[in-house]
């Protein structure tokens, strides 16, 4: 049986609708990360889940339980389901022990200070039982309100940007140690993020979305090597599309010299292309071959990337490790190197 199970759900907030069609599942110990950009409808599902907005349509499934329906409709302290949120809410008037108490407070003493200890030592914070949340960095804190979520052994944890208010640097760490805790506690849970290192560092699978829909639920490689569409190819991960056409079954003419190899979809002779080129697939070539134009380029520690502008006047990105010799302005010789291209059939004027 699935954890969780979240079909077809629509979801409106008065007479305007914002999610469309929403569908993915969750096994048991598995995280799923709800991943895409502001607005897009991430919180309103996660809300929906936990019973705070009631959806239109569709049904979302506990455990074999139905949440809601026609019908039905389990009230959220009744679904039993841990939450953690992007501001901390932590008791300042509470110790952080009886802040970790706080949802078991009615278990006896000796589980409830046994449950606690566990998850002190869980999350690297033992030595902190008697300290008040205003003692403690925000990662701390966030770590306490994490154990806190999961100290009642929940069915499903729900995190909605629970590290959006911490360093850039510490966010990425924090995921990693987080899925870690989550897969030792068993336990299934969702990220909503905007946040792609966040999302590939947690997800055992992401949920990409756009506009209120899913785009792609697949695993971080899959959205990266083999992006469903347009949209989730240029969200996740660094590229540029550049415009093609179709001289082949397996051939793509660019300004760039012909790209060749298996080509996913079926497409005709003389069909208008974008084919997605990631900074690894740009290669620093001689002067025979064909040209383009550096105009920026950004430090990034172990290299240099670049940006790039074919003769017909197409933007690339191109990473070059190593302490960067190549200036703006500057005509070098590039190759693309591409085992498997993603191509996107480039919309007629005029459609949408
Ligand atoms: N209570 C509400 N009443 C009306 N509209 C709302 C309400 N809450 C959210 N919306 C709208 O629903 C849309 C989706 O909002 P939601 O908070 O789900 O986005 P999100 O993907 O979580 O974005 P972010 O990454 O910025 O948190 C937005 O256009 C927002 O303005
Ligand atoms: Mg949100």
């Amino acid at each position: 049986m699935k954890r969780l199970e979240v079909k077809q759900l629509d979801i409106s907030y008065g007479k305007k609708q914002i999610v469309f069609d929403v569908d993915f599942s969750l096994e048991e110990s598995q995280i799923g990360c709800l991943l895409g950009p502001s607005g897009c409808g991430k919180t309103t599902a996660l809300r929906a889940i936990a019973g705070f907005e009631k959806p239109t349509k569709g049904e979302i499934v506990l455990n074999g339980q139905k949440l809601n329906g026609s019908k039905t409709f389990v009230e959220p302290e009744k679904r039993h389901i841990g939450m953690v949120f992007q501001d901390i809410a932590l008791f300042p008037h509470l110790s952080v022990v009886d802040n970790l108490q706080f949802g078991i407070r009615s278990w006896p003493r000796p589980q409830r200070d046994k449950r606690s200890g566990e998850l002190l030592e869980l999350v690297s914070m033992s030595q902190f039982e008697k300290t008040f949340p205003h003692e403690l960095s925000g990662g701390q804190q966030q770590r306490i309100a994490l154990a806190r979520a999961i100290a009642p052994k929940p069915s499903l944890l729900l995190m909605d940007e629970p590290f959006s208010s911490l360093d850039v640097e510490l966010r990425e760490q924090l995921a990693r140690e987080v899925r870690l805790i989550l897969k030792q506690e068993k336990m299934s849970a969702i990220l909503v993020t905007h946040d792609q290192d966040e999302a590939f560092a947690m997800g055992d699978y992401i949920c990409v979305m756009h506009q209120g829909r899913v785009q792609q639920t697949d695993t971080a490689y899959n959205l990266y090597h083999n992006p469903a569409n347009r949209f989730v190819g240029e969200f996740i991960g660094e590229g540029a599309l550049l415009p093609g056409v179709i001289a082949d079954t397996d051939t793509i003419t660019t300004d760039l010299g012909e790209i060749t190899g298996h080509l996913m979809e079926s497409f005709k002779h003389g069909d208008t292309v974008d084919v997605l080129i990631r900074p690894e697939n740009v290669i620093v070539a001689g002067a025979n071959d064909n040209q383009a134009v550096i105009t920026a380029r950004y430090f990034r520690g172990s290299g240099y990337l670049y940006t790039l502008k074919t003769s017909g006047g197409a933007e690339l990105l191109c990473l070059i490790p190593g302490s960067g010799g190549l200036q703006i302005d500057q005509s070098i010789g590039v190759r693309l190197q591409i085992d498997l291209p993603v191509v996107f059939k480039r919309p007629s004027p005029g459609t949408f």
